[in-house]
């Protein structure tokens, strides 16, 4: 049973293959790929990038899909039916089940109850796997390769599971990172500490302009509203904020990804620079999720 809960499951060579097939799909589309299966799509907290593509992903290649993206009108919720029951009784429908909930650690107890794949769409701040493939499958359509990159990640580096999911997987490809954060929303220890233990290249910064002319990637990402109540955001809030003036010394090549929503952390005038990468990104949602419905499905390409 192939599932994917933590980006940390991956090997090198595993991350290598998804994004070869996703390059492969965005190439050459594949309409009856998945025609025979049922994708089971249960989103328990809110999304709009993650879960449409997804679903589109499933319908580009003939499949079909059930589910639901409000967990307030199902019967866990109207019921008190648990977690686990549900698992149950959705998997028992459908050939892969890609789920997305506020708790940390609900995607691990998932798979422990279903009876087909579980693909973690994001559990509280925790994990993001899925974003992460498709992040990497970007900074490889963008740079050409993975390999010894200059990363800086901005934001909230502490809540920001994508963060936390991508720094993992990076890692494992020799890149250097930068972290620029408020001081609330600095890395967590323990991610840190694994990256040091990993020999891992990392520093701590306070402006974005100190390291611009050495990045290949600028990773920006939103501070969370709904993680913190009013007068914490208000002092972490509109800290880091992306400019056109701010690009000043990049190079040519460097791209600004983003996981998207954004608030107000780049400016609507960066979408017009060169830089700006962060819509392809979202699109490139639809092929990482091609590529790794089609090999947790075991579809031959
Ligand atoms: N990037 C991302 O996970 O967006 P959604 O919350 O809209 O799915």
């Amino acid at each position: 049973q192939k599932h994917v809960i933590s980006i940390s499951d991956f090997t090198r060579a595993e991350l290598e293959l998804v994004i070869d097939t996703a390059v492969m799909l965005k190439t050459h589309p594949r309409p009856e790929l998945l025609k025979h299966n049922v994708v089971a799509s249960c989103f328990f907290e809110a999304s709009t990038r993650t879960r449409l593509s997804f679903e589109t992903a499933v319908h580009r290649l003939g499949g079909s899909v059930i589910g639901f993206s409000d967990s307030g009108s199902t019967s866990l919720a109207k019921k008190g039916e648990t977690l686990a029951d549900s698992v149950k009784i959705i998997s028992s429908y459908s050939d892969a089940f890609v789920m997305r909930h506020p708790q940390e650690g609900a995607a691990r107890l998932a798979a422990e109850f279903s009876s087909v794949p579980v693909i973690n769409a994001g559990d509280g701040s925790n994990q993001h796997p899925t974003q992460t493939l498709l992040d990497l499958f970007t900074i490889y359509e963008t740079q050409g390769t993975l390999q010894g990159l200059t990363v800086a990640f901005v934001g909230d580096l502490k809540y920001g599971r994508t963060v936390h999911s991508l720094t993992q997987a990076l890692s494992l490809f020799g890149c250097k990172f930068y972290f620029i954060a408020p001081q609330a929303l600095a890395m967590p220890d323990y991610l840190c500490d694994e990256l040091t233990e990993k020999g891992i290249n990392f520093e701590f910064r306070d402006s974005m302009e100190e390291v611009m002319d050495e990045l290949d990637i600028l990773y920006m990402t939103r501070v969370q509203k709904e993680r913190f109540d009013d007068t914490e955001y208000m002092h972490v809030a509109s800290k880091y904020v992306l400019t056109p003036e701010v690009l000043d010394n990049a190079k040519d090549s460097l791209k600004v990804l983003h996981p998207l929503p954004r608030i107000d952390e780049i400016t609507a005038e960066v979408d017009d620079t060169p830089y700006a990468y962060y819509f392809e990104q979202a699109e490139n949602g639809v092929y990482a999720r091609q590529a790794l419905l089609a090999l947790v499905l075991n579809e031959s390409l």
